[in-house]
């Protein structure tokens, strides 16, 4: 039987078939019902070392990825850039063939570079997850979001689903864009021109300036943190300027179809980007949802990277 997963490192969804995708979804399903267990026990990784190597902040996917790492037994070991020998000078490589060779069996990194779990993953002999790549890629995040929306309606393909935001700098968006397309969606972007990327870039996705447009019908609505830190930069507009247009709001969520899911990957901007009811109300949000699903993802990505080491 071939290889469900032929791959040695989980850089991008760029890398993946929608067959290995699914495969990663499919795994991930065991460990939600794991996790609402009271003892949540698997010795699975028992005597491997998972590294997680964070040059930027992070709580859901540092969080879960070291949550997930301990239930299945792993020894987990955080590395935080800030307070490291990173501020002495050392470079990502050297800081990454440093902590390859205390032999972790995988390291899961987030760095502002992108590219740069690429660069990792050609120097070290262990697996490499990527958490997030600059304006690159996401992976872990695309695939909890699929299993999201597989899970609250059921399928995938067929889906209008639309991402409004800053689509141009966030490496969410990137990966949605290439996974959900893959899973058989049909997707919009929407947000100011500054915050677009070409035509190219966008694969072909429609991109609508006009929110209210893009939203018509749509089954799934995924908002994005606008980062306040690019803003200024990219936009004459104000924050209240921004809710204005782009702001998910329930009356301009009652132009989507009628049961449609809202999403969030956090964190969000209450009042921004996102209504604070609207991202509280359980029955319409599944932003919670995303974070529960967001351990399972990635206990099965630990799981099927180190299955090789496991059986050596
Ligand atoms: N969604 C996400 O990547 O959140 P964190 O930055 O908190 O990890």
């Amino acid at each position: 039987m071939s290889d469900p997963f032929p791959h040695r490192h989980l850089l991008g969804i760029a890398a993946l078939s929608a067959s290995e995708i699914r495969f990663i979804l499919d795994q991930a399903e065991q460990w939600i019902e794991f996790n609402r267990r009271t003892r949540k026990i698997d010795e699975r990784l028992k005597g491997l070392t998972q590294f997680n190597v964070f040059f930027e902040n992070s709580t859901r996917t540092l969080f879960s990825f070291e949550v997930a790492g301990k239930r299945l037994g792993a020894t987990v070991a955080n590395f935080h850039a800030a307070g490291s020998s990173v501020h002495k000078g050392e470079t990502l490589i050297d800081t990454a063939l440093t902590l390859d060779a205390m032999r972790p069996d995988v390291l899961v990194i987030r760095h502002s570079s992108t590219g740069a779990a690429a660069e990792v993953a050609a120097a070290v002999d262990c697996a490499v997850i990527n958490a997030g790549d600059g304006t690159g890629e996401h992976p872990t995040q695309a695939l909890l979001d699929a299993l999201t929306i597989r899970r609250r309606l059921g399928r995938i393909e067929g889906l209008k689903v639309v991402i409004c935001g800053d689509i141009r700098h966030s490496r969410v968006a990137r990966s949605n864009l290439l996974s959900l397309p893959l899973l058989g969606a049909e997707l919009r972007v929407a947000g100011p021109p500054a915050l677009l990327p070409g035509w190219e870039a966008l694969g072909g996705v429609p991109a609508f300036d006009d929110f209210d447009e893009a939203i018509e019908g749509a089954d799934v609505v995924m908002m994005l943190r606008i980062q306040r830190e690019r803003m200024e930069a990219a936009l004459s507009a104000s924050l209240d300027d921004f809710h204005a247009r782009y702001g998910l709001t329930r009356e301009r969520l009652a132009r989507a179809a009628p049961d449609a899911l809202v999403m969030h990957p956090g964190p969000m901007n209450r009042g921004v980007e996102i209504d604070g009811e609207l991202a509280d109300d359980r029955s319409r949000s599944a932003i919670l949802d995303q974070v529960e699903i967001g351990v399972a993802v990635r206990m099965a990505c630990l799981d099927i990277l180190t299955h090789g080491r496991r059986t050596e």
